[in-house]
């Protein structure tokens, strides 16, 4: 029997709805979705590179599907990207009851989810992620949406997906810095809210590098739990929904101040938990041993592109203009033990240069 888990998430303004996290689940999808209770046409969304990659075993799992495919990567992730995803759901006469899959990583998952709330007002979203990223992050929690010239994620909507199915075995063919760079968000979600997950990643390091579905299910559905229970308790980040940003303050200016061009994602938000904790250590909110562990697994993941060019003041500077400061209030999220966040509305730009300095920038 191939490992399996469910989580369940009851987002409070919409439909409750079923992750599934199992290996083998691409090879079946169709009758997935008809166990999922889907009846109506299925439109399949997804990029070259993804269709590539996973394209047999899709048309296994699905028939002689015709996929919509877009162009991949950040790049694409934009209006025009959208506009010509309607275009191609126009000519496949998507109508109302179409179910909309998109079977790829947070930049389909995020565009497709973009093109799915809005066209015709609304169609059923199911999301397949095939990133490690997407299926621990991206594709739960319904936001969805796309880049602006002007900054990151700037157009979106909540759009709350109807399933998300993710199958470990899609993860065989994703670069190993794509994987490495998902895993550092994994060890955000123990770092925020479980110290048995935290452990875990550390005992399993090899089975989860050698990529095996028995250790990924309960990992990925781990995760998954984690952030539905956050995001059913606070859907639009009002409050505990900032636990997520943990290491994002950082990562973000980090990722601003090189043109998003040096770092994935995940991997500058290795930089930011790194930060956060040096700064927690430093007004006693986290112990030393704690920040060991932690910078410990982090440097087990493997190296991290260089920071030493950067600049404490330009990452200052980046971090200011940050969606996450609110009113000119910096919400930081503070780690205080592993497995344990609180939000402090009280860091000053001295204790954040004093970490950015600690994890390597230039004075
Ligand atoms: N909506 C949210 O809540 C949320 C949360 C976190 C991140 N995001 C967004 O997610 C995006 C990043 O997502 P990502 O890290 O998945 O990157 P990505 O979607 O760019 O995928 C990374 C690369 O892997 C390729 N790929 C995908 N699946 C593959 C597979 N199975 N085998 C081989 N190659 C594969 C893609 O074509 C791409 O080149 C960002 O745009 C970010 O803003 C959204
Ligand atoms: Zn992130």
């Amino acid at each position: 029997v191939t490992p399996h888990a469910h989580v369940t998430v009851a987002p409070p303004g919409s439909p409750s709805y079923r992750i599934t996290v199992g290996a083998g689940l691409l090879d079946r999808l169709d009758s997935v979705l008809d166990e999922h209770g889907f009846t109506g046409r299925r439109v399949v969304v997804s990029s070259q590179t993804v269709w590539k990659a996973l394209g047999d075993r899709l048309r296994e799992g699905l028939g002689d599907v015709e996929p919509v495919l877009m162009a991949d990567g950040e790049r694409h992730k934009h209006m025009g990207t959208v506009g010509r995803l309607y275009d191609g759901l126009l000519r496949a006469k998507v109508d109302r009851g179409t179910v909309i899959v998109a079977v790829g990583g947070g930049v389909v998952g995020d565009t497709a989810g973009f093109a799915a709330a809005t066209y015709l007002r609304g169609l059923q979203l199911v999301q397949v992620p095939t990133t490690l990223l997407a299926q621990v992050d991206s594709a739960v929690g319904g936001k969805v949406g796309v880049n602006h010239p002007l900054g990151k994620n700037l157009i979106g909507a909540f759009h709350q997906p109807r399933a998300v199915i993710a199958d470990p075995l899609a993860l065989r063919t994703l670069p190993r810095r794509e994987f490495r760079a998902g895993l550092y968000e994994v060890v955000k979600y123990g770092a925020i809210a479980s110290p048995t997950l935290f452990d875990g990643i550390r005992r399993n390091l090899k089975l989860i590098f050698a990529r095996t579905e028995d250790t990924l299910v309960p990992i990925i559905a781990e995760c998954c739990a984690i952030k539905a229970g956050v995001v059913e308790r606070d859907e639009r980040e009002q409050g505990e929904r900032r636990h997520l940003n943990f290491g994002h303050t950082v990562g973000h200016a980090l990722e601003a101040i090189t043109d998003y061009r040096r770092f994935r994602h995940g991997e500058a938000v290795g930089y930011g938990m790194l930060a956060a904790a040096k700064l927690a250590v430093a007004r006693r909110a986290m112990s030393q041993p704690d920040h060991d562990a932690l910078a410990e697994l982090i440097a087990a993941m493997g190296p991290l592109p260089p920071v030493g060019d950067l600049s404490v003041k330009a990452a200052l500077d980046a971090v200011r203009r940050d969606k996450k400061v609110v009113r000119g209030t910096l919400h930081f999220v503070m780690p205080i033990g592993i497995g344990r966040v609180e939000v402090e509305s009280d860091v000053s730009e001295g204790e954040l240069a004093a970490a950015l300095d600690a994890i390597g920038l230039q004075g």
